[in-house]
């Protein structure tokens, strides 16, 4: 009896080593989401700060072992990396960039030229009146000079200009806009180039599925080549619900940008579960909140967690039907707790729009989407 019961245990701790050891080599080799989308595109997230000031933990193991490009989520904004004329916090973004170069991550730039996260000193004079565009265009190129001179031969990709085109394919009037005029855009990509030569340039906005912005976009970069100004890719942010966008429409902005010779990023995905009246991303809006709009605060049901799953298998196979023109994906975010979806539009709501839950358990979307290339 005593024997028997030692061998069921021996047997039981060989099984589970083996078990263990076959998922670790199973793992490392063939179910990560970089390993399983490695002959498709870069499979890309987000960093913070504040994680790189860690030196382990379930987010920095996540990051380095599912994915191959990485993103810095607030660090390289105006704001918090010049957040005064001589004053430059660049500590966050030289541990980002040694991150990347220490785990084999490409690593992208975000963001030179924002109309958000920007401080009003840039715009103004010492009275608090408009700088106007030859000082405003001089402080622009000497960010740019100075921050992807600082980075210059170790990022992947710049976001050079993010969101300065509205839904309806007008120029959004940004204080860029009004003070410099559309041209704004033209010497940020020159400038940036001139910078850093081996960058990748982007364009980086939401709601690209959009007619009216689809077309503007594709007119800006025949514009930007018509000058001989460099633009390799497109941003499209991908900052999507359960039932928008048509990923018809979605599918059609990813043809014409690629049919104007630019490189395709999907560069901030994330997947709204909740009740949401505002579809875009434009990160002024606030709503009210009402417990209505907030039905998930004890957890995600399982039907909801499976319509998403469906979204994101939905969405990943477009995304392979245009592998050719895609450079690489990236999810805005780890786990649901991080999201800045808990608190867009409305403040302190419960979202769950990424592939790992609030405790790093692997949802059925991240299920689904690692599924897809294994049969
Ligand atoms: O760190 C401060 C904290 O000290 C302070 O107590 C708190 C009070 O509000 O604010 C914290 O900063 C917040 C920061 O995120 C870090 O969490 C800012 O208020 C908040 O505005 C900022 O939001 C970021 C937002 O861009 C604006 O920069 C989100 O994290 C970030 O995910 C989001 O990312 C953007 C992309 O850059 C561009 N595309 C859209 C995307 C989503 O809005």
């Amino acid at each position: 009896m005593a024997l028997n019961r030692r061998n069921f245990l021996a047997g039981l701790s060989l099984l589970a080593a083996s078990s263990a050891l076959r998922k670790g080599f199973e793992f490392e080799d063939f179910h990560s989401l970089k390993a399983l989308y490695k002959d498709d595109f870069l499979f890309g997230n987000i960093i913070t700060g504040k994680q790189l000031e860690k030196s382990s933990g379930p987010e920095l193991e996540l990051l380095e072992r599912e994915f191959n490009a990485l993103t810095m989520e607030n660090d390289m904004k105006w704001q918090l990396v010049h957040p005064a004329p001589e004053v430059w916090h660049f500590d966050p973004v030289n541990r980002f960039m040694d991150f990347c170069d220490r785990h084999g991550h490409q690593a992208i730039g975000h963001v030179l030229v924002w109309h958000s996260q920007t401080p009003s000193w840039v715009f103004e004079t010492e009275q608090g009146k408009p700088i106007g565009r030859q000082q405003l265009l001089d402080r622009m190129k000497g960010h740019i000079q100075t921050l992807a001179g600082h980075c210059k031969g170790r990022l992947y990709a710049w976001d050079v200009v993010n969101e300065a085109i509205e839904d309806n394919g007008t120029f959004r009037k940004s204080a860029w806009y009004q003070q410099i005029g559309a041209d704004f855009i033209a010497e940020a990509f020159r400038t940036a180039h001139e910078a850093d030569p081996s960058a990748q340039l982007l364009y980086n906005d939401y709601n690209m599925h959009i007619p009216a912005k689809r077309r503007a976009v594709v007119a800006l970069i025949r514009s930007l080549k018509a000058q001989g100004i460099p633009i390799h890719g497109v941003g499209m942010q991908g900052h999507i619900g359960l039932d928008y966008p048509d990923l018809n429409e979605f599918e059609k902005s990813i043809k014409a940008f690629a049919n104007e010779g630019v490189k395709i990023h999907i560069s901030e995905i994330d997947i709204d579960v909740l009740p949401n009246p505002y579809r875009s991303a434009e990160i002024s809006t606030r709503l009210n909140y009402a417990p209505w709009k907030d039905p998930y605060r004890e957890g995600l049901p399982p039907a909801v967690s499976d319509e998403q799953a469906d979204r994101g298998e939905a969405l990943f196979k477009v995304l392979l039907n245009h592998k050719e023109s895609i450079e690489r994906v990236s999810f805005w975010g780890l786990a649901d707790g991080m999201s800045w979806k808990n608190n867009f539009p409305i403040r302190g709501r419960v979202n769950y729009p990424l592939l790992w839950g609030r405790n790093f358990e692997e949802k059925e979307i991240l299920r689904r989407l690692r599924a897809l290339k294994s049969q």
